[in-house]
């Protein structure tokens, strides 16, 4: 890979150890995938932050990294959700051992530069690339949003990846950045409307047939940007997707020649629903709801305050999002709502990556296909895939 003296200096470590880790990281990917140079992104999202997925070693790591104080993030940078509600743990009843790990390793995350904004869904609080814009990002259903909807370009990067762009400012150009590589290889034609959790389950089929393939979806009717981060979420976990196109809605479907693509599926209601069964994994009682995969928007917290308004909640909820986002919550009144019928907004994590295993849930509610898929795999628990109406049990 072509780099420039500046570069070569960097490598050569005379702008400090924290940079010099960060571009050995970035050459050898570089050099991996064959990219020609370095490109300067304007963004970074940065995965590996909770506690129970990187642990002891991972923490060591990162203060390793931070150690000399010779590099933090150039460009715009944010966290990825950590394990814990930072400010609210003790409360929502997260064990103090993790919790006290989970903040050394944002802190130490913070001293790389890399700001406390703990979310999956960035594009809603300030990190939003424009489109074109050469980003590196790490969580999945993030790359899918950010190079699906907004149409700037990301590679599906690993967490130290992502870190290592956000200090030096650049990532190799490879991959997703090139326009050759974003065209789609597959047209999914969806027969019937969707709605809700619908288009979870249309994302986890056509990602488990598609894997690291680019879907051009045409839809019966036009989805939200609500609808596309939860179709991009599921494509993400059942498959590797990191873009698709939807035909006359995200802003790059032109650019495919889609006359041209010889693969073609067609979707109906009978494999939506179908699909949608099969996420369950139990007939049991749902002891909590969790709602927010990817991290809610301030509208999706809307409709669940207007169904539990005046209400008595049955089973726990917890509605996951960013700080930003319930601090609006908060002002509209929705949180009081929410709260008054026995329900939480948890800030910053995810009942994927918090450790609710050891908290006392056996059977998780969810509205998305992600987080379905990844509950009873990575938290050892029963799942029941619905719409919020179905899950939330009133007293
Ligand atoms: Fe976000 Fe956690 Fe889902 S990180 S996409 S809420 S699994």
């Amino acid at each position: 890979m072509y780099l420039t003296k500046e570069e070569q200096e960097m490598c050569d470590g005379e702008y400090g150890e924290t940079i010099r880790k960060s571009m050995d990281i970035l050459v050898a990917l570089g050099d991996i995938y064959g990219a020609s140079k370095l490109v300067d992104i304007t963004s970074a999202q940065v995965s590996g932050v909770s506690y129970k997925t990187i642990g002891e070693a991972g923490l060591e790591y990162l203060q390793d990294l931070a150690q000399d104080g010779s590099g933090k993030a150039t460009i715009n940078a944010s966290l990825n959700p950590p394990g814990t509600d930072l400010d609210n743990w003790k409360e929502l009843g997260f064990p103090e051992y993790f919790a006290i790990k989970q903040n050394e390793i944002v802190d130490a995350y913070a001293n790389l530069g890399i700001a406390k904004t703990c979310t999956c869904t960035p594009y809603l609080v300030g990190n939003v690339p424009r489109f074109r814009d050469h980003v590196s990002w790490s969580e999945s259903s993030a790359v899918a949003y950010v190079n699906s909807v907004i149409g700037a370009r990301s590679n599906r990067e690993g967490g130290p990846a992502a870190l290592a762009a956000a200090i030096v400012g650049k990532t190799p150009l490879y991959g997703f950045h090139l326009d050759q590589n974003r065209k789609a290889n597959l047209v999914v034609d969806v027969t019937t409307e969707l709605s809700g959790a619908d288009f979870g389950a249309l994302g986890y089929i056509i990602g488990k047939f598609v894997g690291g393939g680019i879907p051009y979806f045409k839809l019966q009717n036009t989805p939200n940007n609500n609808n596309l981060k939860t179709l991009g979420a599921a494509l993400a976990s059942s498959g590797s997707v990191a873009l698709y196109h939807v035909e006359d809605v995200t802003p790059e479907f032109n650019n495919n020649h889609v006359e041209e693509i010889e693969d073609i599926m067609f979707i109906t209601d009978k494999e939506i629903t179908e699909t949608r069964e099969s996420l369950t994994t139990t007939d049991k009682e749902i002891d909590l709801v969790c709602l927010g995969c990817p991290h809610a928007s301030l509208e999706e917290i809307k409709e669940v305050a207007s169904v539990v308004k005046g209400k008595t909640i049955k089973n726990k909820l917890w509605i996951c999002t960013s700080v930003s986002v319930k601090a609006t919550a908060d002002r509209m009144g929705y949180t009081q709502i929410i709260e008054a019928a026995g329900g939480n907004i948890v800030c910053d994590t995810c009942m994927v990556v918090a450790p609710i295993e050891e908290m006392g849930f056996e059977v998780i509610g969810v509205n998305s296909a992600k987080a379905a898929n990844y509950v009873p795999s990575m938290c050892g628990l029963d799942v029941v895939y619905g719409d919020v109406e179905n899950l939330i049990q009133f007293e």
